[in-house]
């Protein structure tokens, strides 16, 4: 790109024409953002340590009744919430494609011997297996990835001050009706979808719009075959 691709970039710009997201699996980019999410002045990247402890507790006593399961965390940065989790008995499997991140949520799982396991991978395409009793992605980062249309896209042009170079990345959100994601949901097999106000539970502090979507997926019916093993629609 070019200082005059800015001066004459489309207007309105079109939702992920012009790239995917912010560069999070960018190795310099992610040690940068790794500071932003440990940061305990803003919630920009994580939610601050002392919001986490709230949503955490929520989600292990209110989502999981308190008691273990293995949690999957998709985008799960620097494993704020699996880290938390696992402390609470909750053993979790992190997905997130930074590197940063993921070598921070490793360093932290090892420094503290917790049942978490991390793999640096595109949550598009990871193999995460089965078995887990509940599946995350949060902050919003549902709304990021690429559907059908937008309504919010921002981009972001770094210049090099010294050679004028120009690199352009872009971002759009999707909003979703209550009854688009009921009926997402509905088409991959869950039901009982329950929207919360916040990640703190029903009484808890609202953020910036954020809103919980919380649905539950039966195991599926299993039964036995001719050689006596059991089998489930899942497999
Ligand atoms: C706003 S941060 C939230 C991190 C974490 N969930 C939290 O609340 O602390 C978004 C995270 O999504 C990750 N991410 C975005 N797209 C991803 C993808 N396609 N595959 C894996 N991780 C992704 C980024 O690397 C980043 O860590």
């Amino acid at each position: 790109m070019k200082l005059r691709d800015i001066v004459e970039r489309r207007q309105p710009p079109e939702p992920w024409a012009e790239g995917e997201k912010i560069p999070w699996s960018d190795p310099a980019f992610s040690a940068r953002m790794l500071r932003e999410h440990l940061s305990q002045e803003h919630d920009a990247a994580s939610r601050r340590y002392n919001v986490i402890d709230r949503q955490v507790a929520w989600i292990h006593r209110a989502l999981l009744g308190g008691r273990p399961t293995r949690v999957l965390d998709l985008a799960c940065g620097p494993g704020l919430y699996c880290s938390r989790l696992a402390r609470l008995g909750q053993p979790c499997v992190g997905v997130d494609y930074g590197p940063a991140s993921v070598a921070y949520a490793r360093a932290e799982a090892e420094r503290e011997g917790l049942t978490c396991t991390y793999r640096q991978d595109d949550i598009r395409q990871a193999e995460y297996g089965i078995g887990y009793g509940l599946v995350m992605l949060l902050y919003g980062e549902f709304n990021v990835f690429r559907p059908a249309e937008a309504r919010n896209i921002v981009r972001y042009y770094v210049v090099d001050a010294e050679s004028g170079a120009v690199q352009r990345h872009a971002s759009a959100t999707q909003a979703y009706t209550d009854d688009q994601c009921r009926e997402m949901l509905a088409g991959c097999g869950f039901d009982e979808v329950a929207f919360v106000d916040s990640l703190e539970g029903p009484e808890g502090e609202a953020q910036q719009g954020l809103k919980v979507i919380a649905a539950h997926k039966r195991a599926p019916p299993t039964w036995e075959d001719a050689d006596g093993r059991v089998q489930d629609a899942g497999r």
